[in-house]
């Protein structure tokens, strides 16, 4: 049995690149029975950048919801809010007195951020400890993550490693766990869709909403009897993310024969986008409209998570002398 465990900030509502990147193929690897998969809403993370409060509740709920929506399985899995377990900043503590500062200072994230931003706090320094605690507290053996996420799990193992060959074996040294065919989904101006630029389809919008951001979706100029390159068009590298291999033939035929409108193919989009999440829209609106089921739930995952937490919290304590 393995323990797969990631987490996801919530500091926005889940896109379409978070939904195919790192969500559908997560719950892909959970429904493994092999697999037995933790995976959280990382909402003290979340506090770095995001300082509101309501938008933090309302982040968290549509994160929980998405997971639910979109197939993980929380009787088999544990779903959970890292807030609802705080022992974790305990163990956070802890770990940073075995981090090396200029492990921290020398992180391509911190000091790419640090270069960007005009708020530098603290917590965005520790911020992998935060995460290594995320990880070791869980007794993890993979954490699957974006490229991005690299170093951080080589932090974890890092500090994991330190603090097993003073005390002896006691934390689980996890394995990253990087999907080799990851896709990048392109936003709708074509860049890597990312909240940060403002590109992103959200595809639990109102159908209206959503229709909108797939018309804005950028192309050129072309007329509709044109024949048009499918290859370099935005429109076109979304639906073949979204649609089956033959509805993605018979629309790189249309492109290519012309007489194909870019209009046509937005709405060909928006039918496989609203066609694809038909069943997880329907559950998400029921969620958000009813979230003290989400609460429910994810209070159940909490009280599931503790139960893994708290004796690899009193290893660590009984090691240090604390206990
Ligand atoms: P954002 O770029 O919007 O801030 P995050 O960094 O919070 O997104 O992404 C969370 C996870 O979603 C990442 O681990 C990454 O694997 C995945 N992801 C985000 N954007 C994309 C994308 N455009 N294509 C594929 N995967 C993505
Ligand atoms: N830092 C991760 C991200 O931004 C989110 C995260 C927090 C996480 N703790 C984690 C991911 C533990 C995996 C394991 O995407």
């Amino acid at each position: 049995m393995a323990r797969i465990l990631t987490g996801i900030t919530s500091n926005n509502i889940p896109h379409l690149g978070n939904v195919l990147g790192a969500m559908l193929p997560a719950i892909e690897l959970s429904n493994k029975a092999e697999n037995e998969s933790l995976y959280f809403i990382a909402d003290f993370h979340s506090l770095i950048s995001l300082k509101d409060a309501e938008a933090r509740k309302n982040s968290i709920n549509a994160v929980a919801a998405a997971w639910i929506a979109l197939g993980f399985d929380t009787n088999k899995n544990i779903l959970y809010r890292q807030s609802d377990v705080p022992q974790v900043t305990e163990l956070t503590w802890y770990l940073n007195c075995f981090t090396p500062y200029p492990m921290l200072a020398n992180a391509t994230s911190f000091k790419d951020k640090a270069s960007r931003l005009s708020e530098v706090n603290t917590g965005l320094f520790t911020y992998p400890v935060l995460m290594a605690a995320d990880i070791l507290m869980y007794d993890a053996n993979f954490v699957p993550v974006g490229k991005d996420q690299l170093q951080h799990l080589e932090i974890t193992r890092d500090i994991a490693e330190r603090f097993n060959h003073q005390y002896g074996e006691t934390l689980v040294v996890p394995e990253p766990k990087i999907e080799e065919s990851v896709m990048i989904v392109p936003g709708t101006d074509g860049q890597k869709m990312s909240k940060s630029y403002n590109n992103f389809i959200n595809i639990f919008l109102p159908e209206k909403e959503l229709k909108k951001v797939v018309m804005s979706i950028i192309t050129d100029s072309k007329g509709v009897e044109e024949p048009k390159d499918p290859d370099t068009c935005n429109v076109f590298n979304l639906y073949k993310l979204v649609a089956n291999p033959t509805q993605t033939a018979d629309l790189r035929a249309k492109y290519i024969s012309g007489g194909l409108g870019y209009g046509h193919a937005k709405t060909a989009l928006l039918d496989v986008l609203m066609d694809k999440f038909a069943k997880a829209r329907e559950t998400y609106n029921h969620l958000i409209a009813n979230t003290k089921e989400l609460d429910a739930i994810l209070k159940q995952g909490a009280t599931k998570a503790a139960t893994i937490a708290t004796p690899v919290l009193a290893r660590v304590r009984q090691k240090l002398g604390y206990l």
